[in-house]
């Protein structure tokens, strides 16, 4: 049953209003980045940031829709901030995000949660869609762009230790994996002017960042030939064509123009892996070698029904060309436990792949069947939920041990770390991430967060490895 909304006048309050902002962000580093970029448009508006949500007069929660569990999360916390308007009524309440085009309405108009609605492709118009929602208007924008990719916006680093930061080089995914909601929430795929990408990361290093990590749902991906969606490349000119930037190009760029800085990238489709970024990897000593490939599952039957576009096969002889052109990188993945009809004989073939590859670290999940996605229509959630747990425990217990066996293996090497920040456990230590993106500690001695340092590896738990600096 829709709740009244309750009509405020907000004028009356303007005097509270301090323009203080509080941002939450779920999901990946792409929300990350995009938290960055609305703090950026909403500095520009006056807005300063807070940490406290008791003190703010505009709270945004930017969502993430790729599984249940962080749609829930995120109703509960929009329920506990829908209280603090008892206090201050005139707070504005937004979703931005993935949730903004699939629950605008029942956010908006039924349980009348919050005021505003933006999409990814939408934040421009928050200072508009602020104003409406001031003055009870109904405030969505959800319209998702083949063009936008906000890179004239030099995002307001809110996150982080100041040494490392995202930059977002393409947005959108065309690939139409069967269980994700991306390509609905996200759009279609488009990738940002190279020249904006290096003036970004030129701040960031004049800033005293040293580590910058390209972002796209999708990065192979990348393509750039003047702008606009890569499903339209077919359409340009000859020229543009010819003179069309890949993503080895632009990795190639990034690490030739800022040889003091480190480079990481994420994620990669298996799918769009070529050998030129491989190459250009191995040919640069300041690209971190590392690389997040996600399989979702080791059965070919159902990385078929999953539309991956690749089989078991392709994908282990992908790791065989890695470790052949990098042989000291460290590889990562993402696994889809319970996928529907996915059987005993599929999830063990899930298992023996990771037996093949013995991951340094992975993300692993339970199905979650996403509303409107080819899977959710198409094929029951048909594998109950208990066995689905069953074998995600499996998948998380096979990784712990890869982990601790890979860890193991950098006993007595040298690993060159950059110093992040003071270990929680002792104040004596410091933390960093080698080139492999594990993490290592060490006692913190003369270096300062920041320091690159040579660090001998003298022992390990399951997911961090101790070490002493040589330096
Ligand atoms: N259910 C569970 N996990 C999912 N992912 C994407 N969609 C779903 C879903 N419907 C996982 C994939 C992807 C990662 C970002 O999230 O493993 O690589
Ligand atoms: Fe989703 Fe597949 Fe695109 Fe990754 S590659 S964002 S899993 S559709």
């Amino acid at each position: 049953m829709p709740r009244k909304k309750k009509q405020i006048d907000r004028n009356k309050y303007s005097q509270c209003n301090t323009k203080k902002l509080f941002i939450e962000t779920y999901g990946c580093q792409m929300n990350v980045a995009d938290t960055e970029v609305v703090s950026s448009i909403l500095k520009k508006e006056g807005y300063t940031p807070t940490d406290d949500y008791h003190d703010a007069d505009l709270i945004l929660l930017n969502t993430c829709s790729v599984r249940d569990k962080a749609e829930q999360t995120v109703r509960n916390k929009l329920a506990n901030f829908a209280c603090l308007k008892k206090t201050r009524p005139w707070l504005l309440i937004g979703v931005l995000g993935c949730m903004a085009g699939r629950v605008k309405e029942k956010l908006l108009e039924e349980e009348k949660m919050v005021d505003l609605v933006a999409g990814p492709d939408a934040y421009r118009d928050l200072p508009v869609l602020i104003s409406q929602a001031w003055n009870n208007l109904n405030a969505v924008n959800v319209h998702l762009s083949l063009e936008e990719t906000y890179d004239d916006i030099t995002p307001v680093r809110i996150s982080g230790s100041g040494v490392t930061a995202f930059v977002s080089v393409m947005r959108g995914c065309d690939n139409m994996c069967t269980y994700c909601v991306v390509p609905y929430t996200r759009g279609r795929e488009r990738s940002r002017d190279p020249k904006t990408i290096l003036e970004e990361i030129d701040v960031l290093r004049s800033e005293g960042y040293k580590e910058i990590t390209l972002l796209g749902q999708n990065i192979d991906s990348y393509l750039w030939y003047g702008g606009g969606a890569k499903k339209d490349f077919s359409k340009a000119s000859e020229e543009a064509k010819a003179n069309a930037l890949h993503f080895s190009d632009l990795l190639k760029m990034v690490a030739e123009t800022f040889p003091t800085m480190r480079i990481r990238f994420c994620t990669s489709n298996p799918h769009d892996m070529t050998d030129d970024v491989l190459d250009t990897i191995a040919s640069h000593s300041n690209i971190c070698r590392y690389m997040h490939l996600p399989f979702q599952s080791g059965s070919n039957r159902i990385l078929q029904h999953m539309r991956r576009g690749y089989t078991r096969e392709e994908y282990l002889t992908l790791i065989e060309r890695v470790r052949a052109k990098i042989p000291d990188c460290g590889i990562t993945m993402d696994i889809i436990a319970g996928y529907p009809t996915e059987t005993e004989e599929d999830h063990k073939d899930t298992l023996s792949l990771m037996q093949s590859v013995k991951y340094e670290f992975g993300y692993m999940f339970k199905y979650s069947e996403r509303p409107g996605t080819y899977a959710a229509n198409h094929y029951p959630d048909d594998v109950p939920d208990d066995v689905k747990q069953r074998r995600l425990d499996e998948i998380i217990t096979l990784q712990g041990q890869h982990s601790f066996e890979r860890n193991k293996t950098y006993i007595s090497t040298v690993s060159q770390v950059l110093v992040e920040g003071i270990s929680k456990k002792d104040k004596e230590e410091v933390f960093g991430r080698n080139s492999q993106g594990i993490v290592v500690v060490f006692a913190k001695g003369n270096h300062s967060i920041g320091d690159f340092v040579n660090v001998k590896i003298t022992d390990t738990t399951q997911g961090t490895l101790l070490g002493e600096a040589l330096d």
